[in-house]
């Protein structure tokens, strides 16, 4: 019989795309989503720095799904000693890890010259060494048929002129993704790498520090999420969602990383306030 007990923990779950995993997961553990390959579990950790936001979040799952047991961590994840809580949290709650969703991460629009030195070192602690840490931990409490999604994204494809660290923070995410799904699946643990181009969901306005409120041409953060998970369900290492973006990616490839990361320099500039001050982020 199908193990039905067991942690899934979503982090960056207070707004955009892990806010829409925390909302899918709940209807799959509530029994009207059904998506094969997907394991069971009985409790729900969400992770993120902003309290009222996953207040809410939590409001909203409890009406779907008022049984399922979902607990909440206000924690920035890039202070020490937090993942460290996390793993006693797991030890003290005497259950598998059944799922991890390494999906907190941000970016930052603008030169790397002008980005200040601590915001930049801290988009390479959360967007890698955050996901890197926490699958070193949960890993040894997962057992076969458990699921890690790491989100990567589009920009994991090529190096991109103006957006420099964040597109090699997200190649970073893909490569360990590869690298470790061929490790672990003999231990039957899956780890899948989603690569989704633009979402409308909050990244826009913390990589542009206010100055621009959407993510261009964003897709829908529900149907990007439902996208991943049904890929991670059927055993996928890599998923890239909607054909448009399967051809910008076949097109990184073709023209190679130079043309790629010169092309978005020239082409594809994106709005930021660093220019007038570099801490917009870190006090959010
Ligand atoms: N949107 C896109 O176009 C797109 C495309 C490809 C990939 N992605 C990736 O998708 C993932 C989710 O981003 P999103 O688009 O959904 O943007 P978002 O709405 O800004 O969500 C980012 C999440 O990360 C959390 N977070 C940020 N800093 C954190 C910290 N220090 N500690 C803990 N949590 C933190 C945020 O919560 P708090 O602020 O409450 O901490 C928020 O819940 C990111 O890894 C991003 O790189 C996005």
């Amino acid at each position: 019989m199908e193990q039905r007990t067991g942690i899934a923990i979503v982090t960056g779950a207070s707004s955009g795309m892990g806010a829409s995993f925390a909302r899918a997961l709940a209807r799959i553990s509530a029994g009207t989503l059904s998506i094969p390959g997907i394991p069971g579990f009985d409790e729900l950790w969400l992770i993120a720095r902003r309290q009222d936001r996953l207040r809410k979040v939590v409001d909203e799952l409890t009406q779907v799904h008022p049984m399922l047991q979902i607990r909440c961590f206000a924690y920035d994840l890039t202070e020490p000693g937090k993942l460290l809580t996390i793993r006693h949290e797991i030890i003290e709650a005497k259950k598998q890890v059944s799922l991890l969703i390494n999906n907190a991460g941000f970016g930052t629009y603008g030169t790397f010259i002008s980005t200040g030195r601590d915001l930049l070192l801290k988009e390479l602690d959360l967007n890698c060494r955050v996901p890197t840490e926490l699958i070193s931990i949960t890993s040894s409490f997962m057992k076969s048929g458990a699921i890690i999604i790491n989100i990567a994204s589009l920009a994991a494809f090529a190096p991109l002129g103006g957006f420099a660290l964040y597109a090699a923070t997200k190649a970073f995410m893909l490569n360990l993704s590869v690298g470790l799904a061929t490790e672990l699946r003999e231990q039957g643990i899956f780890v899948h790498a989603f690569c989704p181009g633009p979402v409308k969901t909050e990244f826009a306005e913390v990589a542009s520090g206010g100055l621009r409120k959407d993510v261009k041409g964003g897709w829908d953060p529900d149907k990007a999420v439902l996208y991943c998970i049904k890929q991670a369900g059927k055993g996928k290492i890599i998923s890239v969602p909607r054909f448009r973006w399967r051809f910008r990616m076949f097109l990184a490839w073709l023209f190679g990383p130079i043309a790629s990361a010169f092309f978005a320099w020239k082409f594809m500039r994106r709005p930021s306030v660093r220019d007038v001050h570099d801490d917009t982020l870190l006090s959010r």
